[in-house]
């Protein structure tokens, strides 16, 4: 488990920052939409108040030698080379680069672990080296500092999980992350690897922050977020693994979170909001 603290530095009260969770994109599956992981890098790098957690399996890291490799699942026209994972990085890497400095960090994804297990080659830690990235490993705990311009700051803490087991539905993948709210504290709970996109909320109270004799009660949600992915399971003529395992279709993309500063009860504080 990784211990990250990173510091923000947000220009104005005004500014809406948004965090971006990106995961299961695995460049190199025949069934992986780049075009739509694209335009999400394209998002990031169009807003300098917007951060991104990698989630893992930024890589498919299934080699022809790999049990779950089927020539069924890739188009007939597929190349010897598409399967080469050091390709599949190098791609990443050039894709990401132009939001490397906006990524707060990269989690391991469980195909890259297989991969560097089974073979002399650390996709990860290439990725990491490559882009200068912060490595998350497959558990983190991330206290975000957003220093406000003028002297203000604000916290927020963030679990994140690149995810195991195999909950297929999205009620079995929300309750796995939601028992770490028992265990681990924080403010957003995030898993990847069900390749769900899906979002909870629950509501909760407390007391402000900064010491007050009149203080008010303050809302401040817990936020379970599971980080979808890039990964199509059906397509025409193809045969894919999530297709011969019957799974469902699922919702394609990245969520993330908007934070405002707005007044309630007569209070300045930052809102959180999903996006999804
Ligand atoms: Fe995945």
């Amino acid at each position: 488990m990784e211990n990250n603290h990173v510091k923000l530095e947000i220009p104005s009260k005004q500014t809406e920052i948004s965090i971006h969770f990106v995961g299961d994109v695995h460049l190199g599956a025949s069934g992986c939409d780049k075009e739509r992981f694209k335009a999400k890098v394209k998002e990031i790098a169009s807003d300098k108040n917007a951060y991104w957690i990698d989630m893992g399996d930024d890589c498919d890291c299934i080699t022809t030698d790999d049990p779950r490799f089927s020539m069924s699942a890739y188009p007939s026209n597929a190349k010897l080379s598409d399967f080469v994972v050091e390709n599949q990085a190098k791609e990443y890497i050039r894709i990401t680069k132009p939001i490397a400095s906006q990524c707060i960090g990269k989690h391991l994804g469980n195909h890259e672990a297989k991969f560097t297990k089974h073979k002399n080659f650390d996709v990860h830690q290439y990725i990491i080296e490559a882009n200068n990235l912060r490595s998350l490993a497959y558990c983190a705990l991330t206290k975000l500092f957003f220093i406000i311009k003028g002297g203000t700051a604000f916290t927020t803490t963030i679990f994140s999980h690149h995810g195991a087991g195999g909950a297929t539905t999205t009620a079995g993948a929300l309750n796995k992350v939601e028992k770490f709210i028992f265990s681990h504290k924080a403010d957003i709970y995030l898993m990847a690897h069900t390749h769900q996109l899906a979002t909870k909320e629950y509501p909760r109270l407390g007391t402000q922050e900064t010491y007050s004799e009149h203080a008010k009660i303050v809302e401040r949600p817990q936020i379970l977020l599971l980080t979808g992915g890039y990964l199509r399971t059906y397509q025409q003529g193809v045969t894919g693994y999530g297709e011969v395992k019957g799974y469902q279709p699922i919702k394609l993309g990245s969520p993330k979170i908007t934070f405002n500063r707005e007044q309630h009860n007569k209070i300045d504080q930052y809102v959180m909001r999903v996006v999804a």
